[in-house]
């Protein structure tokens, strides 16, 4: 299933895409680092909430984290770890994605 363009996800930023993974449509969030993407279900280990403070707008510290809009929990970009806030050592479930002739999708 194709999701994006990766040119449609600033470099080093994030972008929102629905899929349908297994039988449920998920909110995915998809992070651009270079030409990789990495994806993680858009659900914080914390207390199940969406990530994003509007559809796709996601929060990234100055520290280079990913910043969950709900409390606040931080994660790192390489794993999805929780490295800091209410849900620290939990991991945002990650879902493998390629990147192919400049299109993101779900492997
Ligand atoms: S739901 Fe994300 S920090 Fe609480």
């Amino acid at each position: 299933m194709r999701l994006t363009a990766l040119n449609d996800i600033v470099e080093g930023g994030f972008a929102e895409v629905e899929a349908v993974i297994g039988d449920d449509a998920e909110s995915l969030i998809l992070h651009r680092d270079g030409d990789a993407v990495r994806a993680w279900l858009n659900v914080c280990p914390h207390a199940g909430r969406r990530l994003d403070w509007a559809p796709g707008q996601f929060l990234k510290s100055k520290e280079g984290h990913l910043v969950c809009a709900a409390h606040g929990a931080s994660f790192e970009l390489q794993r999805g770890d929780c490295v800091a806030g209410p849900c620290r050592g939990d991991a945002l479930h990650a879902i493998a994605v390629q990147v192919r002739d400049g299109e993101v999708w779900l492997a």
